[in-house]
């Protein structure tokens, strides 16, 4: 088949040179036509080489050949990657102000293109009309992922990983039209990686009516369940003792002991690539149960013996199977050290790949609240900050998690 493959100014060009690989692997004749703008970012070099053709940008280059129709016409289909919001607004008015431009108004083949930009930009409702207008005209308009964009932000506008790109083009060539864009597709920057998060807090028992537990929601760890679902990954959650939904396409395992929790870790721990222990797990346990309701009638006072439970985030770290461990820890100040200093310190003795810190008090932190959050790294340094509500800090925690390199892909 015969492939015009746009590529217009943003960052993301530099991934496009490798679905030109492939579908030059698959043996497709593909002409590469960048903006004068993309050459900023991938040189027309890499075009050439990689397409084994020339890559003009300029309506004036080569005109005895008359190209800038004749390269539309011969096309069986058209590609544009990445799509910037000025290159979306241009083709939805028609415009014919360079090559690729011209190419477009002189193709009959199927057109898609693989918009790429900021999360800002993409959400503008002048974007979101040019989009329109394109889809009403028969164009196929890929949706952006969700995950890491250029700077430190994330959301949706990030291109689709080349795979994707490639599997759509083939897709609308056969007029089968877009496949699905979902979590599944291998949209996001988390695709193909199986990311198990603990939420909410253990409750010890006393007794059948009573426990020990403590204050923990469940909201920060479902948020970054929800989250890293949105950005590609499969998700389970285990649950302790948490109230909430989990969102759409997320796994669940409900537990409520930490040792129904550690249970639960092992039986996922094998296939995990990123484990967040958000869980607020019970540092002590009654050393016995009583089967029995304990009677306040004929005594005096009650002494409860307490005996520490297990560390899992430690047990998690010294084991190594999961390569990417990720603890959290809610801290407050008291006459030792400040809230910052005891987070330090806990990050260095737990030794998780990150650690993810907020200062709470008896109104701070908890439940349906926005969240304030310091990440520190293994040696307790402190690799970024986030505030706002618990989804945005849960694509902060995201972010640097991917920041820590390649992660591994079981899916
Ligand atoms: N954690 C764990 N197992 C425990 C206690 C905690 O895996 N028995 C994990 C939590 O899920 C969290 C991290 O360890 O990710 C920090 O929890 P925290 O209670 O703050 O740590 P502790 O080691 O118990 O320290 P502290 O003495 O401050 O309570």
């Amino acid at each position: 088949m015969r492939v015009l493959l746009g590529v217009t100014g943003g960052i993301a060009a530099y991934k496009v040179a490798l679905v030109l690989r492939r579908l030059a692997e698959d043996g497709h004749d593909v002409r590469v036509i960048p903006t004068a703008a993309s050459l900023n970012f991938v040189g027309r070099a890499t075009w050439e080489a990689l397409s084994g053709h020339p890559a003009p940008t300029d309506t004036f280059e080569d005109v005895p050949s008359v190209q800038h129709v004749r390269l539309g016409q011969s096309a069986d289909l058209v590609l544009v990657a990445p799509a910037t919001a000025d290159f979306l607004a241009a083709y939805a008015r028609g415009e014919a102000r360079d090559l690729l431009g011209n190419a477009l108004l002189a193709t009959h083949a199927p057109v898609l293109v693989a918009p790429a930009m900021h999360t800002e930009m993409w959400e503008h409702p002048a974007t979101q009309a040019n989009v329109a207008t394109l889809k009403a005209r028969g164009v196929h308009v890929l949706d952006p992922a969700v995950g890491r964009l250029t700077g430190a932000d994330s959301g949706p506008g990030r291109l689709p990983e080349p795979d994707a790109i490639v599997a759509a083009a083939y897709a609308v060539a056969e007029g089968a039209g877009l496949p699905s864009q979902g979590p599944d597709a291998g949209w996001g920057d988390l695709a193909g990686v199986r990311v198990v998060v603990t939420a909410g807090g253990t409750r010890e028992p006393i007794d059948p009516v009573r426990y020990l537990g403590n204050r923990s929601s469940g909201h920060q760890g479902f948020a970054i369940a929800e989250a890293a679902r949105e950005r590609g990954a499969e998700v389970t959650v285990v649950a302790a003792n948490v109230s909430l939904p989990v969102s759409e396409g997320v796994n669940r395992i409900d537990v409520s002991t930490g040792t129904e929790l550690a249970h639960a870790i092992e039986t996922v721990e094998d296939e995990c690539d990123v484990l967040v222990m958000a869980a607020a797990v019970a540092d002590f346990a009654p050393a016995q149960r009583s089967d029995h309701k304990i009677k306040k009638a004929g005594n005096g006072g009650l002494t409860l013996e307490l005996v520490p439970t297990e560390d899992l985030l430690r047990g998690l770290v010294e084991r190594g199977t999961v390569p990417v461990v990720v603890g959290f820890a809610a801290e407050t100040g008291d006459d030792a050290a400040s809230a910052a200093e005891h987070a330090a310190a806990k990050a260095r003795r737990k030794g998780a790949a990150l650690l993810v810190f907020n200062e709470v008090g008896t109104t701070k932190g908890f439940g349906d609240v926005p969240n304030s959050v310091r990440i520190l790294d293994a040696a307790g340094a402190e690799v970024a900050a986030a505030s706002g509500s618990k989804l945005a800090v849960a694509h902060a925690v995201l972010d640097a998690i991917a920041s820590l390199g390649t992660i591994r892909k079981s899916v």
